[in-house]
């Protein structure tokens, strides 16, 4: 653990939580292009988990075999210059893989396993880096970056989530049923808000803003007037 005088001088940390489909991927990234600073998208790392858990058999109900597999993977995020994703697991880029709704389901049950939260602290917190950073997921504000210069909740109705969500798909030209993808959002929050361990849940000192009839223009606009008074650290 870090004394309070080593966290003061770490870069300033920015965090985005909240469930599914609140926007918290898309604000997150606007706002770490808009200011250049670093993006941790955490449920990439735990979409990585479920997949690699699919890909070697391992059982979801396992936490050991879990807990093991988790030690062993190389997860790299590698900045393209169009600032396109590009995720790799164990050196194969899986960024497009981990994306669909098959995947979310996935994380959402890895990431209920305590010792997988577990092993992947370190790694996330290693994205903290000058000049600062935007942390996107469900605990970066209780659990990952306690000491954030600024937490933010967003929050938006089910059915507008699982609505956005069908937009997204259907745009992408995937078959899929909006009742279906409100019945997995219903689950999945239940999963995410129940577990034991760092349950999604709003930081007591985290702003709440709601995006159910916000546009993401307009919540950006709303996080980078929350952020104006902080100061970005120098590499050095
Ligand atoms: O944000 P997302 O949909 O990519 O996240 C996928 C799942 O991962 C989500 O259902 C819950 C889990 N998750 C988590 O438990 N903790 C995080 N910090 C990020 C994601």
């Amino acid at each position: 653990m870090s004394t309070a005088t080593e966290q003061k001088m770490n870069a300033p940390v920015i965090t985005i939580d909240g469930p599914s489909g609140a926007g918290k991927g898309t604000v997150s990234h606007l706002v770490a292009s808009r200011i250049g600073w670093h993006l941790l998208d955490s449920g990439a790392l735990y979409r990585v988990v479920g997949l690699a858990a699919l890909q070697r058999g391992v059982a979801f109900d396992d936490d050991d075999a879990l807990a093991e597999m988790v030690a062993d993977l190389t997860i790299k995020f590698v900045a393209t210059p169009g600032g396109q994703e590009q995720i790799e697991l164990d050196g194969h880029d899986v960024a497009s893989k981990i994306r669909t709704e098959h995947c979310g389901n996935l994380a959402s049950k890895v990431a209920a396993v305590p010792a997988v939260r577990a092993a992947l602290v370190v790694a996330q917190r290693d994205f903290r880096k000058a000049p600062g950073l935007v942390a996107d997921g469900r605990d970066m504000g209780t659990v990952i970056f306690p000491d954030a210069e600024l937490k933010i909740f967003l929050t938006a109705s089910a059915a507008e989530r699982a609505q956005r969500r069908y937009k997204q798909l259907i745009d992408k030209g995937l078959d899929v049923s909006l009742a279906t993808l409100l019945e997995d959002i219903a689950e999945r929050d239940h999963r995410d808000a129940n577990r034991e361990v760092a349950p999604l849940r709003p930081a007591p000192d985290a702003m709440m803003l709601d995006t159910t009839s916000t546009s993401i223009d307009d919540v950006v606009a709303q996080v980078l007037e929350l952020a104006a008074h902080l100061r970005p650290v120098d590499d050095d």
